[in-house]
């Protein structure tokens, strides 16, 4: 099997050696709206859909629903591959909100972490996943205890470890400080990609127009440079230019 798991972005894996390295944990850092929904679903649709790779998208925040209809948009037809057992999407947030789901994969609402990551793990023995999707790491946590919360993102890492798939953890930045929210998000991720929006030039004073950019910040067992790509929301999905500059 090859060791790098490709992202299925187009213009991204040539810039990390050909893929993600396989078997480990990535965290996807950005902003509010960057993409970073957007990329996981792309990472997931592509495996399943290219490389005949399962996956399973563990929502806490949008529903099921809502995350078909925002890949319906790139073409993107989860349904399809979830009518085969390569894709799952894991509930978990209708539980949050205390609403029924009519989903056939859903975490209760009165799981605890262990069971929420006992689910996880059996559908990922089940459909054999070798990718998996954490959207996102500040939702996932139940307590926000800090010694709490290091023994959940431990329990996860294991857990994420012992499938053996290629995840990607999407955590938030604010205020553009730093790459995690927490700070132990780092813990278990091997490589970090942060999405961006860059104020580009001004046209007209006051007038500035925003650029997304793409930044490997961290990736071991790569060769890869330091540096913001910009990148785009196509209808085809993220589209990385690995020429260009963004200013
Ligand atoms: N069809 C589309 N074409 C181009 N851009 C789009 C399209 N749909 C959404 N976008 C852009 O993508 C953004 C949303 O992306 P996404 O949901 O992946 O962000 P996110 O980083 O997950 O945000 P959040 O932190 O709020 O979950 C929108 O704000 C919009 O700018
Ligand atoms: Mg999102």
């Amino acid at each position: 099997m090859d060791d790098r798991v490709k992202t299925g972005i187009k213009g991204l894996d040539e810039l990390i050696g050909g893929g993600l390295p396989r078997s480990s944990s990535i965290l996807l850092s950005g902003e509010a709206g960057t993409g970073k929904t957007i990329f996981s679903l792309q990472y997931i649709y592509t495996g399943a859909k290219d490389y005949g790779e399962s996956g399973i998208y563990l929502t806490f925040e949008e529903k099921p629903e809502e995350l078909r209809k925002e890949a319906l948009q790139f073409g993107w037809d989860l349904k399809k591959y979830e009518k085969e057992k390569k894709i799952v999407i894991l509930d978990a947030a209708s539980l949050r909100v205390g609403v029924p789901t009519e989903e056939s994969f859903y975490v209760k609402s009165d799981a605890d972490i262990r069971a929420l990551l006992s689910k996880l793990y059996e559908i990922a023995a089940d459909i054999d996943a070798k990718r998996i999707v954490i959207d996102s790491i500040p939702a996932f946590f139940f307590s926000e205890e800090p010694d709490k919360m290091r023994d959940d993102i431990y329990m996860l890492g294991r857990v994420l470890a012992e499938t053996k798939a290629t995840s990607l953890l999407i955590t938030e930045i604010v205020n553009s400080k730093g790459y995690s929210r927490f700070g132990f998000e780092e813990f278990i991720a091997r490589g970090v990609i942060t999405m961006h929006l860059v104020e580009g030039e001004k046209t007209m004073p006051r007038m500035a127009e925003y650029k997304r950019s793409i930044f490997v910040r961290k990736m071991r067992e790569t060769n890869h440079k330091i540096k913001q790509y910009p990148f785009s929301i196509t209808k085809e999905g993220i589209v990385v230019y690995p020429q260009g500059e963004i200013y």
